[in-house]
């Protein structure tokens, strides 16, 4: 292979946390010469924010206008980051992003815009920040046939979810302990609600299983429910409650199971050990088992890291080890096949137990053991029933009919115990 001749002349948008370290890391690489920077604030920024002679401005079509061989997306959101990673492909402009929502909803249209133009779209970043596993995946893995995919893929939910289980905290202090420090949002719903996370698991299917889901077909399940009595029983089961994202497709690989929420996982698996801003991918093959993937999933530097790794791949012209041809799926299953843990609080009487057994038993539902502490008034008693291996759909649909009965003081929890690989869990 030979080198350029010519550094590579770049131009980035955004130029915020991740759009500030990558300009940082662009301007110490010799085969990149970092050209324009867009962003709204072009005029206020110029003075020393980055070395000269990189240009500013405030608009897309002048930043493609600067002979641009890659442009670098650092906005955010769909709007109007897709269109103008639409407009700089058509140009025949390599495209570096980190933008989880455009790859999610749009990646297999961009990705053959790319390939129609002859130039390249990478998104490194997009997943798990500064760990490299779409490209663990769509390279060092392609002589796989992949079955499973389980992750740890939003810092936010890890920081509040640890902090519930070290300190006993309830999840609205945590929550606001997290924002005021800086680790989630004003509005953290795309990270509690499972949104992020699902956008990034649609991003590791289309890339590990070649299936392109509609997002919003993948069930997100929120950890705002999850309280600290959770905590404690789960630890008595030997677990502790992490918002776990997985995916499984079936042998014909038409088919995908996918979902995100708080589960409970084993204290001994790697995914307890997961906490603040890192992020862990274990992946199933068929002829390789299990691999792990885990390290910073967010922050400026480590982002950064990915996204400048992209734009130096193209710099040496490194073929892209992501796959071109996807089969769309409408419909995602919903996770299956998991051991659960069914959380109850009750204005107690007799007849309560008779009464769960009796709907669980009518879908088939098995019931593994009933744990209750004592020293709870008999006016908001809480206890867990965990149940045998059952399919999502058969412990919600159950739980609907449950809501029904009279005793609730607070709404019933189903968190599905993650304990083995990850194909087995996700049917
Ligand atoms: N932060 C992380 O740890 C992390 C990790 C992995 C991936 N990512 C992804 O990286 C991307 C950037 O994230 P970030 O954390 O750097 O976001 P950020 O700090 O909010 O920065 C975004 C920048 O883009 C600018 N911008 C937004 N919309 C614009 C528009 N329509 N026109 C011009 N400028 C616009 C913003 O300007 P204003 O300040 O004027 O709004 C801001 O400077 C996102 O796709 C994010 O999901 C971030």
């Amino acid at each position: 292979m030979t080198a350029r001749s010519a550094p590579l002349r770049v131009g980035l948008a955004g130029f915020g946390t991740v759009g500030r370290a990558v300009a940082r890391q662009l301007q110490r690489e010799t085969d990149v010469d970092l050209v324009a920077i867009l962003n709204r604030r072009a005029p206020i920024w110029p003075a020393g924010a980055v070395a000269d002679p990189v240009r500013w401005t405030d608009s897309i079509d002048d930043l493609l206008d600067f002979q641009l061989d890659v442009f670098v997306e650092l906005i955010g959101g769909r709007d109007p980051a897709t269109d103008w990673i639409r407009a700089a492909l058509r140009r025949g402009i390599s495209v570096v992003t980190a933008n989880k929502q455009v790859m999610a909803h749009d990646g297999p249209e961009l990705l053959a815009l790319a390939a129609e133009h002859g130039c390249q779209l990478r998104y490194e970043a997009s997943v798990a920040g500064g760990v490299p596993v779409l490209r663990a995946i769509g390279g060092g893995l392609a002589g796989d046939t992949l079955v499973g995919l389980r992750g740890i893929l939003n810092g936010t939910c890890n920081y509040i979810l640890s902090r519930m289980e070290q300190d006993g905290a309830s999840f609205s202090v945590a929550l606001e302990e997290a924002q005021r420090l800086g680790f989630a949002e004003a509005n953290p719903s795309q990270d509690i609600d499972g949104l992020d996370a699902r956008a990034k698991l649609a991003i590791l299917a289309f890339i590990g299983f070649h299936l392109h889901a509609p997002v919003d077909a993948i069930a997100a399940r929120s950890i705002a429910p999850v309280t600290p009595f959770d905590f404690t029983y789960a630890r008595r089961l030997g677990c502790t409650i992490r918002q776990v994202a997985s995916a499984s497709c079936d042998a014909s690989r038409r088919q995908l199971s996918a979902a995100v929420g708080p589960a409970l996982v084993s204290l001994d698996s790697p995914l307890a050990r997961v906490s603040g801003s890192e992020n862990l991918v274990t992946v199933t093959g068929e002829l390789g088992g299990e691999t792990t993937y885990g390290g910073r999933g967010a922050g400026g530097d480590p982002t950064a890291v990915a996204v400048v790794s992209d734009v130096l791949a193209i710099a040496r012209r490194a073929t892209a080890s992501t796959p071109r041809r996807f089969t769309a799926v409408g419909e995602v299953a919903d996770a299956s096949a998991a051991p659960y843990y069914l959380r109850f609080t009750v204005r107690d009487r007799p007849g309560i137990i008779a009464a769960l057994a009796a709907i669980l038993a009518a879908r088939d539902i098995n019931i593994d053991a009933i744990l209750q502490e004592p020293g709870f008034a008999s006016t908001a008693r809480p206890f867990v029933v965990t149940i045998d291996p059952a399919p999502a759909s058969a412990i919600h649909g159950a739980l609907d009919d449950i809501r029904a009965l009279d005793f609730h003081v607070a709404d019933p929890l189903a968190l599905p115990i993650v304990t083995a690989a990850v194909t087995e869990v996700v049917a």
